[in-house]
């Protein structure tokens, strides 16, 4: 069983055609979103996968950063579909779908999906999504999809204390370490599969999919920005991604994720 993921070794038996025919790997960089954006620059095409070991500086939504030790699964990839800039918004629900039917099939972990890009396992954050785009004019030229799996993480050892409460990863939840090159491979097996639905059927498959494991729908909520505060009933995600919340007063409201983040105010049944 392989812990790390070792180069050379990620394309043996991955069953794709588009999603990682090209895998650049590097033990370190500072960001695979970054480097994927230099290597769609000049020339990768859509597809081609960028993964590495550790980040030094990994980046989360709304400038954060993102703490990737080693044991981690941290990937970026590239994408170039006819979508406009508010549309890539459906490439994130489509990773984010990706990866918590891979930790259900794999696993047999409960892993649900939290608006607008996270996957949680027992509550607590085991993945997080960041897309990223280029565009020229009113159209998308490529859009990044960052994504990072908290795999063979010891959340003790590995991550600062305010990240333990909020944070979890696979090995905490399964009490033992992965296949970490397994992994990879069925996730780009599911993104691949869940593409070519995307582009054949559109976004609404992949939405049913997201929602049918997305436990905060139905509870009470707060979203949250620098200048924004909402509060009420996550009551669904509608066909643009866009979060539906019933306010206190009855009046149905539309959030777009932009500059916001999500809590759930209560666990519901
Ligand atoms: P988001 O808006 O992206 O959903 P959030 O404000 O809801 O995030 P949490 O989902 O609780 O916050 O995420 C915990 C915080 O820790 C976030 O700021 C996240 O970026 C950060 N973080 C950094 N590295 C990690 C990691 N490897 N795993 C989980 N969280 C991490
Ligand atoms: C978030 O939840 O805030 C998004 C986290 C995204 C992290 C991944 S790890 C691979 C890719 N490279 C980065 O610098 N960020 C994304």
């Amino acid at each position: 069983m392989s812990t790390n993921i070792k180069v050379g070794k990620l394309q043996e038996g991955l069953k794709t055609r588009l999603v990682g025919k090209y895998i650049f790997f590097a033990k370190e960089v500072a960001s695979t979103n970054e480097w994927a954006k230099g290597l769609v620059e000049l020339g990768a095409p859509e597809g081609t996968v960028a993964v590495a070991e550790t980040q030094t500086a990994g980046r989360g939504r709304l400038g954060r950063k993102w703490i990737s030790p080693k044991g981690g699964l941290w990937l970026s990839l590239i994408f170039r579909p006819t979508l406009k800039p508010s549309e890539t918004v459906k490439l994130v629900f489509l990773a984010s779908l990706a990866v918590a039917e891979v930790l259900r099939e794999l696993y047999g972990l409960k892993a649900e999906t939290k608006w607008p890009n996270d996957v949680l396992v027992d509550g607590r954050k085991v993945c997080g999504i960041l897309s990223e785009m280029k565009t020229v004019g009113e159209k998308v030229d490529y859009t990044i999809i960052g994504i990072g799996v908290n795999a063979n993480i010891d959340v003790e050892k590995g991550f600062p204390e305010e990240l333990r409460e909020t944070a979890t990863s696979i090995q905490r939840a399964l009490g033992r370490k992965i296949d970490l090159e397994e992994l990879f491979r069925a996730l780009l097996e599911k993104v691949e599969s869940l593409y070519q639905i995307f582009l054949k059927e559109g976004f609404v498959p992949i939405l049913e999919g997201w929602k049918g494991f997305a436990s905060f729908l139905g509870c009470h909520v707060e979203v949250y920005g620098d200048d924004e505060r909402f509060e009420g009933i996550a009551s669904d995600v509608d066909k643009d991604g866009m979060l539906v919340l019933e306010l206190r007063d009855g009046f149905l409201r539309r959030v777009f994720f932009g500059d916001l983040s999500l809590k759930v105010k209560r666990r519901c049944v």
